[in-house]
Parts: structure tokens; sequence; C-alpha cells
């Protein structure tokens, strides 16, 4: 990535604007966490609502420490799974700037160190957190490459790293005494925990103490059907696997092969082609719960929410 580039992205956030940037798991769109400005702003042009709290992105974990009191579990998961699709909600210090509007007035804040060069080029060379959700208009689906960027979005500086590795949001955990409560499904499955820390107690938390788990999140314009062993006229089709579906108007597979990680790399760029063709409806195929499937499953349930709109 040029110098340039980097230079230009941090004197944009150093300025209170705002700086849209790749990440292993989906692209970002960040500011200054510690100016008030700068995140009304990412509220604003996202049209997310003030009590859905915003992540914190950082460097390394010092600069963590700098602002927050981690328990032990916290550094295990911390040690084992960053850099990476984790977030840890972690409880702000006394000396902490960031600013109390991104967290909904709450000491708790989600936290993460990127697996992408580019956000860690931008992060060692500022002295702040970046605050980024996201960048796509709040109830929309996640974007994983810049074509899917929403235009209105796409008027603030952004920064083309390719297409995201991972595909998939990262996995929002609080630890607990006994082990740690899932908040919000993502990149790093429950399979991976358990493997590294076999003696935790998991507990999937399903109520909205994540407010991103409202219903309709990560929707796409068109009506979703779940499931499906059929293909309706004129509907769209997301296949996995392979089967003998076939939609008369577009049909893509997130993995011919029955691989949850490619299909998780292809899943919001597939579902956004998908919509923008001319069908009426996505019929989506049964995708295995297990692994990142689960999280693909989250999603597309949230998905089938249709507003009309
Ligand atoms: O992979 C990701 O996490 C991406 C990239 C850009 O890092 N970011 C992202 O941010 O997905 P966002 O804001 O779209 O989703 C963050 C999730 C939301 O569901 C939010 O409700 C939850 O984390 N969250 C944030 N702070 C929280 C807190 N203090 N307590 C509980 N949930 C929180
Ligand atoms: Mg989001």
């Amino acid at each position: 990535m040029h110098e340039k580039t980097i230079d230009e992205a941090k004197k944009r956030l150093l300025g209170g604007q705002l700086v849209i940037f790749p990440t292993e798991t989906v692209y970002g769109i960040g500011g200054n966490a510690i100016n008030e400005n700068a995140i009304k702003l990412i509220y604003q042009v996202k049209k997310r609502p003030f009590d859905n709290p915003l992540i914190c992105h950082f460097a390394n974990i010092n600069e963590i420490e700098k602002n927050f009191t981690l328990q032990e579990k916290d550094y295990e998961l911390a040690n084992t799974f960053w850099p990476g699709p984790l977030t840890l909600i972690l409880e702000k210090n006394k000396e902490s700037k960031i600013t109390p509007l991104l967290s909904n007035n709450q000491n708790l804040v989600g936290c993460r160190i990127p697996n992408n060069e580019i956000a860690i080029n931008i992060l060692s060379k500022i002295d702040f957190p970046i605050a980024a959700p996201s960048a796509n208009i709040a109830t929309k689906t996640s974007v994983t490459s810049i074509k899917d960027l929403d235009n209105n979005l796409k008027k603030n500086f952004y920064i083309d790293g390719g297409s995201s590795v991972l595909g998939l949001e990262s996995t929002v955990i609080q630890t607990t005494k006994e082990g740690c409560k899932i908040l919000r499904l993502g990149s790093l499955t429950i399979e991976e925990i358990k493997n590294k820390f076999s003696h935790y107690k998991i507990e999937i938390i399903h109520s909205k103490i994540s407010p991103g788990n409202q219903l309709k999140h990560y929707s796409p314009n068109k009506p979703v059907r779940l499931n499906v062993n059929n293909v309706n006229k004129n509907e769209a089709l997301l296949n996995f696997g392979k089967n003998d579906l076939i939609s008369n108007i577009k049909n893509l597979n997130l993995s011919i092969d029955e691989d949850l990680i490619e299909a998780s790399h292809n899943f919001y760029n597939y579902l956004n082609i998908l919509d923008q063709s001319n069908c009426i409806g996505i019929a989506v195929v049964p995708i295995p719960n297990n692994g990142l499937g689960k999280t693909i499953n989250d999603r597309l349930k949230r998905a089938t929410f249709y507003d009309n709109k």
C-alpha cells in the first residue's frame, strides 16, 4: 500500500473525518475514538441509533491496556486470537479519553486488534483508537469489497484493500468467571475457542444485549427465503454444495466443495450480486449449522426480515 494513502488516512482521522478501510473480517468506517464529533458523524452517515455501541480498533495490546482493565480470561483470549476476528468487551479505566458517546455512556466497550496490514499500518501511525463499525448503512449487509460499498458512504475517503479474507464480522465476546459469553457470532467459531480452552463454560446470548443482534440486520433489499428445496420462478439462487437446483435468473454457489471458509468469504458479495439481479427474491439452500455455518445461518435469519423498502 502506498505510504501516501496511509498518510492521507492519518491526516483525515486527525482532522475528525471518516476513513473506510479494510480489515480481515469486513470493511470498517472509522473515526477518531476520542473525538466526539467524529463519532457523531459515524452514527449519522450509517443511520445508526446511538444505543448501538461502536467497537474500537487498536494496533497492539499495550494501547488497549492504556484504556482498559483486562481480566485473566481476557488475556487468555487476547493472546490466543489477536490480531484476529475477536472483539472483547472490556471495562474502560479512568484515564481513558474514549468518548462516552461511542458506547452509549456505558463503561463496557468492544475492542479488537485487526489482522490486516493496511489497518495495522494506519493504527500504528496514530495515538488514538479508531472506532469503526462495518462500512454499511444500518440494517444493510456488511461490505467485503469496495464495489459493494453504498454510494453515499463512498463519498468518504476509502482505501481499497481487495476482498476481505474472512468475510464475516468479528465474534463479540465478554469473559465471565467460568468462561465467556458470545454476544454476536462471527468469524471466530465456538469450536476454535473450545479447542483452545476446553474448560471454558461458553454461553451464547440470544438477547439484545449486543444491539447488533437486533432482528432485521444484515439485510439485502429483496426478500430472502431460507432452507429451500425448490426455486420459484424469477427467484435468484444462493447455492451451497452439489445439487440439481437452478434459477432462471441468476445462480451463485457459496462453495461447491461445501467449504465453510470459502462460503464465508463469498457470503456478503454473493448476496449483493443476487440482490442486484432482476430477481423477485433470493432462495437459499440449507447451510450446515456448525462452525462458520452457524454464523452464516445467524446472518441469513436476520436477512429474512424484509420490510418492503
Ligand atoms: O469485524 C468487525 O467486527 C467489523 C470490523 C470493521 O472490525 N466491525 C463491526 O462493527 O462489525 P459493528 O459496529 O458493525 O458491529 C459491532 C457489534 C454490534 O453488534 C454491537 O452491537 C456490538 O458489537 N457491541 C459493540 N459494543 C458493545 C458493547 N459494549 N456491549 C455489547 N455489544 C457491543
Ligand atoms: Mg455492522
